[in-house]
Formats: structure tokens, sequence, C-alpha cells
């Protein structure tokens, strides 16, 4: 296939493009570092498989040649980023999900939209299952994020129904892994640089809340099987591990691992922050055969490997 990734040089994305690079696809990036460096995707220069466009996708988009399948996966994703981009996050959820949902139509590209797990908002039911229509603020600092993430859903949706477009949705729950930004402010990251440095762990509120973490090699894979597989047309997906942890619990477990002398501090709660997040993957379970594989403290043993070898200057 002639793949058409946005959000390339992020997170999630560069292991995407390494994923579908790896099974034999042609790759197509697309980024405007925003959120995303350079360095997360400079290995794949050298693959003859992969072009890089650097592109703002809120822009009018236009790729020559075939697309097969194009993934929207553009966006800044972590709270701290996306409260500094408030419109543009809304932008690229919007004007961007517009035109990557236009560039597929004209190519007749399956499509695959990068949700999360924030159209839940402060679920009032626990797990949350894809039919679950959340509790969201929609006037509040998180609602850049969340209902344009909504906004997109509908518009992916209204591009499947009027003009027959074959779309997926991933509703992503917190992933962590190599090549996250050290200061993008999301738990994982700040709690493993704290820790390697010595210093305090910051815990919002009093760490009762709780989280399901992913491993991104997990996420990535449920991705793939829901880009590959037939006769998913118009499914959403919830992908993210149950394991359900308190931020407490997180915040021990990687002052264990790195055998850190840091301790712990507790500051203000964020507005708005949710309770508790947990994914029902049924749904994946049964239809791609998928779950995850990597419980959370092998996943930050490697992560935590990944942050020590770049702290010292590696790749
Ligand atoms: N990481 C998670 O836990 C998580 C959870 C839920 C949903 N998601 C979704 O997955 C996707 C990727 O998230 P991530 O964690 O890799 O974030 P990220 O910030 O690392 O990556 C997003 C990438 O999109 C690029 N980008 C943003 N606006 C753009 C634009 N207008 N044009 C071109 N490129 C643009 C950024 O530069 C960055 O490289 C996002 O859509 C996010 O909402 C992620």
């Amino acid at each position: 296939m002639r793949v058409l990734i946005t959000g390339a040089a992020g997170f999630i994305g560069s292991h995407l493009c390494e994923r579908f690079l790896n099974e034999g696809h042609e790759v197509i990036g697309l980024d405007n570092f925003i959120t995303g460096r350079p360095e997360n995707i400079a290995h794949l220069f050298e693959n003859p498989n992969f072009t890089f466009i650097r592109y703002d996708v809120t822009n009018f988009l236009y790729v020559e040649g075939k697309v097969d399948l194009v993934l929207h996966f553009a966006c800044p994703a972590s709270p701290v980023d996306y409260m500094n981009h408030p419109i543009h996050t809304m932008k690229v959820n919007s004007v961007g999900t517009l035109n990557t949902l236009g560039l597929a139509k004209e190519k007749g590209s399956r499509y695959v939209f990068a949700s999360s797990s924030e159209v839940y908002g402060n679920p009032e039911v626990h797990p949350q299952p894809e039919t679950y229509w959340g509790k969201v603020n929609p006037i509040g600092p998180r609602s850049v994020y969340d209902e344009a993430k909504r906004f997109s859903e509908a518009l992916t949706m209204a591009y499947h129904r009027q003009h027959g477009l074959d779309v997926r949705i991933v509703r992503i729950f917190n992933t962590y892994g190599p090549r996250m930004r050290r200061d993008d402010g999301r738990v994982i990251p700040t709690f493993i640089i704290q820790a390697l440095r010595g210093e305090d762990l910051t815990v919002h509120g009093d760490g009762t809340q709780t989280r399901s973490f992913c491993y991104v090699d997990d996420l990535v894979e449920g991705i793939y099987r829901v880009a590959v597989t037939e006769g998913l047309e118009g499914e959403v997906f919830n992908l993210g591990n149950p394991e359900e942890h308190t931020i407490l619990d997180l915040a021990k477990m990687v002052i264990e691992i790195t055998k850190s002398s840091s301790g712990i501090k507790f500051v203000e709660r964020r507005k708005d922050d949710p309770d508790r997040r947990k994914p029902d993957i049924t749904k994946a379970k049964k239809l791609l055969g998928w779950e995850p594989k990597v419980n959370l403290r092998e996943g930050l043993e490697r992560t935590v490997e990944w942050f020590r070898r770049t702290l010292r200057g590696g790749p």
C-alpha cells in the first residue's frame, strides 16, 4: 500500500511510519513539527520507501499519485501542548480532518482517524465502552482537544455516510514509550525525568486518580490491525491497556525502576482532570483479536532505558 501518515514526526506517528515500512508498505510522512521532532524520523530517511513532506495539514492538501490509506494523526496530544496551542489544536481537528478526508475521498483511500479517550470526558461509566457518549465540558480548558476530537469523529462519520468512504476511528487511551518529549507534560516522561534527575516527583492532587497506560508497541499493533483488517467500515475502536493504576502507584514504580533517591511532592490538581479512565477493549479483542501484551513495569523499564540513553546524548 501507499500510506499517508500525518503527524509522522510525533511520538505515535513515528512508530507508525516504522511499522508500515517494516511491513513493506510505502509511507509518505507529513508533519509541521509543531510538537514533533525531526530526530524521531531521521533514521527513516535512508529508506527508499519513505518520503517526508514538511507541511501544515490545515492548508490545502494535495499528494501526487495513488494513496491507499490515510492515517490522520497530526494533533498536539499532551494537555500542556494543546493548551499552549488551543486554536491550532481545533484547526488540525477540523480543517485538518476535512482536508485529509477530502484527499481520501479523491484518491478512494481508506481513512483512519486518531481520536482519543478524551471524547469520554470525565466519564460516569467505568470502564468506557465505545457505546458510551461521554461527559465533556464544552467550554473548559480541555475542550479545545475533547470537543475537536468529537467534531472530527462526527466529520469522519459524515464522509462515511454521505460519500461511502471506508473510515475507521481509533480512540486511543494514554500511551507511552520511547520518543515522547521530556517536556511534553505527560505524566510518564515527567516522572521519569524527575526521577533520573533526583528531583521530587510532582503528583497532582492526592494521586488516587487512576489511569491505564498502554505501551506504544501494543498500541501500534492495534492501529495496524484496524487499518488492514477488511470489513471494518465505520467502526470505532478503543485501543488502550485496561490495567489500571493510581498516579501515586505509578510514581512509586518509576522511583523503584530508576533506583532514584527522589521523593514525592503533591501539587494542585489540574482543572477538569478526569478521576478515572480505563478502556473496555472487548470489541477490539473480538473483532481484531488484539489485546496489549506489555505490562506497565516492563514498558516503563524499556522507556526508562530510552530516556537514560537520550539524556546521555544517545539516539
Ligand atoms: N499519546 C497518547 O497517549 C494519545 C492518546 C489519545 C490520542 N492520541 C492521538 O494520537 C495522535 C498522535 O499523538 P502523539 O502522542 O504522537 O502526539 P505528538 O504531539 O507527539 O504528535 C503529533 C504530531 O502532529 C504534528 N502536527 C500537529 N499539527 C500539525 C499540522 N497542522 N500539520 C502537520 N503536522 C502537525 C506535530 O508536529 C507532531 O509531530 C494525536 O492525534 C493524538 O490526539 C494520542
